[in-house]
């Protein structure tokens, strides 16, 4: 048991599925693993261990934004040794070619801050994806036939943005979504030598204000979760 997870020793698998929402864990894990067991509900932040095509799987909530995220990561590196960590969870589109209900692959994770900021002062760190898991997830949404798109995102500390030129930037550098979590996922994967990837559903467009419906999330995010575990395992 740690502060903020309930599991005994032993009860996280080697590879662990993050989705922010604690009821996407539970619904990722009621769907797609076998032999399931609630293994953390501290805080409501809901943690399931099951397998998935015989080998053991955690899908466990991070929680919304990199402080959160960064107090499950550090202690399911630290205190459960988890190796293999894969970022489930939405993002708003950033480009013209990106639609809502894609998939992104994120190689890369700008931002403006993260809970690392004050380790690194000057330094501007690049966060970025696990190669092998990077190549073992495009690997298996091009098997799908999902539309995928591989490339930066920006992990940001807000979701009501007030700075419309930061955005500006962003869009004119390429980037493909926003969301909250995965810089912080990559960097801790980096200084614990760890592999790390996010995984993301566009469920809304920066640009053209679409929004998935809520009816749609839940099977627009099932290719989501197949690619990370397929990744997770053929790489
Ligand atoms: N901003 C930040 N995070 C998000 C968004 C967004 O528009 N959509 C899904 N996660």
């Amino acid at each position: 048991m740690t502060i903020h997870i309930g599991a005994k020793p032993g009860d996280i698998a080697e590879t662990v599925l993050l989705p922010g929402d604690p009821y996407r864990a539970k619904w990722a894990a009621e769907s797609f693993l076998n032999d399931v067991t609630l293994v953390n509900e501290v805080r409501g932040m809901l943690g399931y261990t099951g397998t998935w095509n015989g080998h053991r799987v955690t899908i466990q909530g991070s929680g919304m934004g990199m402080p959160s995220l960064s107090i499950y990561v550090n202690e399911l590196i630290r205190d459960y040794d988890a190796k293999t960590l894969v970022r489930i969870g939405s993002c708003g589109g950033m480009q013209d070619h990106v639609a809502v209900r894609d998939v992104i692959i994120a190689m890369t994770a700008s931002t403006v801050t993260t809970p690392s900021r004050g380790i690194f002062k000057e330094l501007n760190f690049a966060p970025c994806a696990d190669w092998s898991l990077l190549q073992a997830a495009v690997a298996a949404a091009t098997r799908k036939g999902t539309k995928t798109h591989i490339g930066g995102i920006y992990s940001s500390d807000v979701f009501y943005d007030e700075r419309p030129d930061l955005n500006e930037q962003m869009v004119r550098h390429g980037i493909l979504g926003v969301e909250m979590e995965a810089a912080e996922l990559y960097t801790l994967a980096a200084r614990h030598g760890r592999r790390a990837l996010a995984v993301l559903t566009v469920s809304d467009h920066l640009l053209t204000g679409e929004a998935l419906p809520p009816d749609q999330r839940e099977t627009s995010f099932g290719d989501m979760v197949d690619i990370a575990l397929r990744a997770a395992f053929d790489a």
